[in-house]
This record gives C-alpha cells, sequence and structure tokens, in this order.
C-alpha cells in the first residue's frame, strides 16, 4: 500500500471517513484537526496491554494534539466488556468534564472498541467517537459499523446500542505486535469476506502465504505490504454492507456466515477452551458441508475453504476431546467422554440461542460457491448434525 486509502462509509445518520495506511498514527493530531474540529479535549480509552505495548506512542501523539486529554485503562479481556466498567469509564469522564463536542478516542481491539463507543453514544446522549482498532477483528469488523455492546452477567452484547463513529483510523503497523491467537482470531474474520463476497479475496490472500519464506507465518502476512490491501477490500465490504443494512435487519446477517455454527461450538466446548476465530474457522467449514449436503453448493466449495486453511495452518477439524474436556471441567463428572453423534447434537441445540432465529424459523447463511451467499429457513436437522460431525475428529 503505497498511499492513503480512503473509504467514505454512508448511513442514515452519519457519514464518516474510514483512513487506511501504515504509520497513520504519526498524523493523528492533523487528522483530528482537519476532521473533527472544534473540539477541546481527548479523552482515549485502551487497555492495559495495549498501554504496556504502546505507552510511548499514545502519549507522544495525545502531546502533540495541543489539548488537555485523559487515559482509561481497562484490564484485558472479555469479561472488562461490562457495565460496571461503563459506570466508572461515565464518572471519569464527568470528572474530566468531558462535553459533547470533545472526542472519546477507542484506542484498541473489539472489546475497547465496543464498550468506549457504549459509553461515548451514551454519554451526554452521544459524543464524539474516533475509533483507532488495533487487533485484526477490530480493524476488518468491530471498528466499523455503529454496532457498540457490553455483557451482561456473561450474557454476551445483552445492551448495546448503534452508534456510527466519527471517524476510523486504521494504521496496519499495530499487527505487528499482536499473538499468533490473535491474529487467527481475525484471519478467520477476513476468510469470511472472502467466502461470503468473493472480491478475489483468498487467492489474494494465498499469493501473500506463498511467499512466506521464515519465521511465523501469519506474523509474516500481517506485516506484508500486499495484505494492507486485503485490510483495505474487507473495510469496503464491511461499509456497504452496513450502508444497505445499518441496523442488521437482513443484509447485514451475511457477515455472520460461519458464525451461527461457531457461536454454537463456543458455547458447547466452554467459551475458554476455544477461541472465537478458531470457532468461526469451524463453523464456516460446517456451513460449507451443510451447503454441499443441501445440494446448494458443489463439492468443490469446501475445498476452496480447507486449501486457505492448510496454507494458513489454520485447523481443519476440532478435536472431539475439546467436547470432553468442557464436560470434565464442571461438576464431578469423572472423566466421562461423548461420542461425536452426542458434540454434534449439543451443538444443534446450543443454536437456538443465535440471534438470527425465532421461534417458528433458523435462519442460516450458506453458499452457492465463494461469493454466492444464499439464507436458508429451517435446513433439516439431520444434515445440520452431519455437517458438524464431519468436522470434529476422534473417537
Ligand atoms: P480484544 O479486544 O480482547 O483484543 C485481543 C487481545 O489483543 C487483548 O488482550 C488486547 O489487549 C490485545 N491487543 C490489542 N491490540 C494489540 C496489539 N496491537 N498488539 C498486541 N496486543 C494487542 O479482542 P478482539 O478480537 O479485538 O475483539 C473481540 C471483541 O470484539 C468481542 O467482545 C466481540 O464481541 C467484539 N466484536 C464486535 C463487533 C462489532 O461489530 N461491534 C464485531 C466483531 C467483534
Ligand atoms: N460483525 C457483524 C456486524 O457488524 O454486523
Amino acid at each position: 500500500m503505497d498511499k492513503l486509502r480512503v473509504i467514505n462509509a454512508k448511513t442514515s445518520n452519519r457519514d464518516y471517513k474510514i483512513l487506511i495506511n501504515p504509520g497513520l498514527c504519526a498524523q493523528v493530531p492533523e487528522i483530528l484537526e482537519d476532521t473533527l474540529r472544534g473540539f477541546e479535549k481527548i479523552y482515549l480509552i485502551t487497555d492495559i496491554t495495549i498501554l504496556s505495548i504502546y505507552k510511548d506512542t499514545i502519549n507522544e501523539f495525545l502531546e502533540k494534539c495541543g489539548k488537555p486529554y485523559r487515559i482509561f485503562t481497562l484490564k484485558q479481556g472479555e469479561e472488562q466488556k461490562n457495565i460496571d466498567n461503563v459506570k466508572k469509564i461515565y464518572e471519569d469522564m464527568l470528572d474530566f468534564n468531558l462535553h459533547r463536542n470533545d472526542i472519546v478516542i477507542a484506542f484498541g481491539g473489539g472489546v475497547v472498541g465496543d464498550i468506549a463507543a457504549f459509553a461515548a453514544s451514551t454519554f451526554h446522549r452521544g459524543i464524539k467517537l474516533l475509533q483507532f482498532p488495533t487487533t485484526l477483528v477490530a480493524q476488518v469488523d468491530s471498528s466499523i459499523g455503529g454496532k457498540t455492546a457490553v455483557n451482561i452477567n456473561n450474557v454476551k452484547n445483552a445492551a448495546g446500542t448503534f452508534y456510527q463513529p466519527h471517524l476510523i483510523i486504521i494504521d496496519p503497523l499495530f499487527l505487528n505486535t499482536l499473538p499468533e491467537r490473535e491474529i487467527i482470531n481475525g484471519m478467520a474474520e477476513v476468510i469470511k469476506y472472502g467466502a461470503v463476497f468473493n472480491k478475489n479475496i483468498l487467492p489474494d490472500l494465498k499469493k501473500v502465504a506463498v511467499s512466506f519464506k521464515s519465521g511465523s507465518l501469519l506474523k509474516s502476512i500481517v506485516s506484508d505490504i500486499r495484505f494492507y490491501e486485503i485490510i483495505y477490500k474487507c473495510c469496503r465490504l464491511k461499509a456497504m454492507a452496513v450502508k444497505k443494512d445499518e441496523y442488521d435487519t437482513g443484509f447485514r446477517n451475511l457477515l455472520n456466515f460461519g458464525h451461527t455454527f461457531g457461536h454454537a461450538l463456543e458455547k458447547e466446548t466452554g467459551l475458554d477452551l476455544l477461541n472465537h476465530g478458531q470457532a468461526v474457522a469451524y463453523g464456516m467449514l460446517m456451513a460449507a458441508d451443510a451447503s454441499i449436503m443441501l445440494n446448494i453448493a458443489k463439492a468443490g466449495l469446501k475445498k476452496k475453504l480447507t486449501d486457505i486453511y492448510m496454507l494458513l495452518k489454520i485447523p481443519e477439524k476440532l478435536p472431539l476431546n475439546v467436547f470432553c474436556q468442557s464436560i470434565n471441567k464442571t461438576g464431578n463428572n469423572g472423566n466421562k467422554q461423548i461420542s461425536r453423534d452426542l458434540a454434534a447434537a449439543g451443538t444443534v441445540q446450543s443454536m437456538s440461542f443465535d440471534k438470527k432465529f425465532s421461534s417458528k424459523s433458523n435462519k442460516f447463511i450458506l453458499l452457492r460457491d465463494t461469493g454466492r451467499p444464499v439464507f436458508v429457513y429451517n435446513p433439516d436437522r439431520d444434515i445440520l448434525i452431519e455437517a458438524i460431525k464431519n468436522n470434529i475428529t476422534g473417537e
């Protein structure tokens, strides 16, 4: 990527820019002056891990802005996305005497982005918001589109608002410090865009992967200049989906490909044994198998996905013992084993929590081919079970 990429995101309440370029962080002060004029203070929300790596960088650009600023630091992790922390943020914002025209910067991954945006959307009924995503998940997905959220009593995203940011700044250089596990999380979303919308994302990703020489494959991919163009493509697709269906009533559901299976797998295996991205990665293969078994797609669809998984070394088969570990973790079950049939049946049962399901209709996103998504309602339960079992390994 040799020049600044600009996406003009359009929504019913606000049009805003998504700026993408390596090294963009250094230009934050000028960009803020140009785009979010009239602010007097800056309130930056981040987490402790990000602050420990980027403290100097953050302080440097905040100092350069020449305005009073304050940094609110969350501990790291999903459980920090809670309403108690929102209250702490409100109290701190009041103490700092933040006004509607001032700026909140969400500087971090999706956890920071979701909670900071929730606080920004409700404090004084809405304060200016800059999303500065630092994980791959946040750069290609969560920072764009205005979904804000906190978890309530372990129910994910139980409370939230739709509140579009005023600006998004994406600096892919921040991906250089991401642990591999977090890269896989984001890579699953990148593959999802390729599966649902095509746009040559999977072939482009292959080109980057095959030129890998040494060190960590995933780290080398996210630091490759050609990968920044893939991020740009994903952001354009997300902005397009949000423009078509801001409130997620139809078209935007397509972004959930693989997530119906993936969320159910996360639930069945206990949230800490399987990370979200890996669960979505298995979920996309299960959705591909279901598409093939329902005669919606040809057999080649699955291979298109597994080829890229193999290249990126993303596991294709979920070990059965992950389900067993999950049941044995709780209660006094001894060392209980379950079969693939039971694991798959439990996963189908857990799908009932999917937000796209209603009492009468279970909505799935399946594929005719890459780039040819289709909504399928109430597919046969036995087919779902077979599709899940196909992707579980072990006895
Ligand atoms: P995260 O925010 O927890 O970040 C993952 C880890 O990476 C954290 O430990 C963080 O401290 C660390 N980290 C962040 N940036 C780093 C960097 N540059 N270098 C090193 N470490 C870094 O997780 P995530 O995957 O970014 O986001 C997941 C959250 O996003 C979930 O809560 C999910 O519900 C939400 N989400 C929201 C949307 C949306 O549309 N709003 C979409 C997808 C996901
Ligand atoms: N991450 C899915 C959405 O924003 O709709």
